[in-house]
């Protein structure tokens, strides 16, 4: 049986396996904090163990590394999987029960997101203070080049800025 990437032998990183609950693997590596925070999960406020492994070695990930976040007792909804390619593309999630993965969904981009970036563009009515309206934007994959599109005012973002945008 082939070796699991993050449980080698010597001087490889490994990371305990969890009970229930869900794990995020092969995101980017350096991008677990963002996969946090877009799934509004605060640390600070749930009492479930968050392990989180960052820049682990992968040989399936372009740039060789990749981060792998563990959430006990979380059960992730399938709009929740989509929000999560917004910053992890590549990601899979893994439903674990009983210490056995029961389901793996590959994430996928949904074509309009709703309230989870907000538009860079100052005078974008989604950022107006008088205007209670929620930000949106449609995504589009062309060459496997990401962007996000505001449906107010045609601002395009991309992949390597939506981060920074996460509201
Ligand atoms: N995992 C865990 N706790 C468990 C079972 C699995 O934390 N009780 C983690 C594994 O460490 C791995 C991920 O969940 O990071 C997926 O597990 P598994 O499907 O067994 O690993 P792989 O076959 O390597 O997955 P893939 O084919 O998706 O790379
Ligand atoms: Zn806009």
């Amino acid at each position: 049986m082939e070796k699991k990437e993050e449980e080698g032998e010597g001087t490889e990183l490994k990371v305990s396996k969890i009970k229930d609950g869900t794990v995020i693997d092969h995101a980017e590596g350096g991008y677990a904090l963002d996969v946090v925070r877009i799934l509004r999960v605060d640390p600070k406020k749930t009492s479930s163990i968050i392990t989180i492994a960052m820049n682990v070695p992968s040989k399936r990930l372009v740039k060789g590394r990749k981060d792998i976040i563990k959430i006990e007792g979380m059960k992730l909804n399938l709009r929740e999987i989509d929000m999560i390619a917004v910053v992890a593309p590549k990601a899979t999630i893994n439903r674990i029960e009983n210490f056995e993965v029961i389901s793996k969904h590959e994430v996928k981009l949904p074509s309009v997101i709703e309230g989870i970036i907000q538009c860079p563009n100052e005078t974008c009515i989604s950022n107006s203070e008088a205007e209670p309206v929620k930000s949106k934007f449609y995504s589009e994959t062309k060459a496997e080049q990401i962007t996000f599109r505001c449906h107010y005012c045609g601002e395009i973002v991309d992949q390597q800025k939506v981060v920074e945008l996460i509201i």
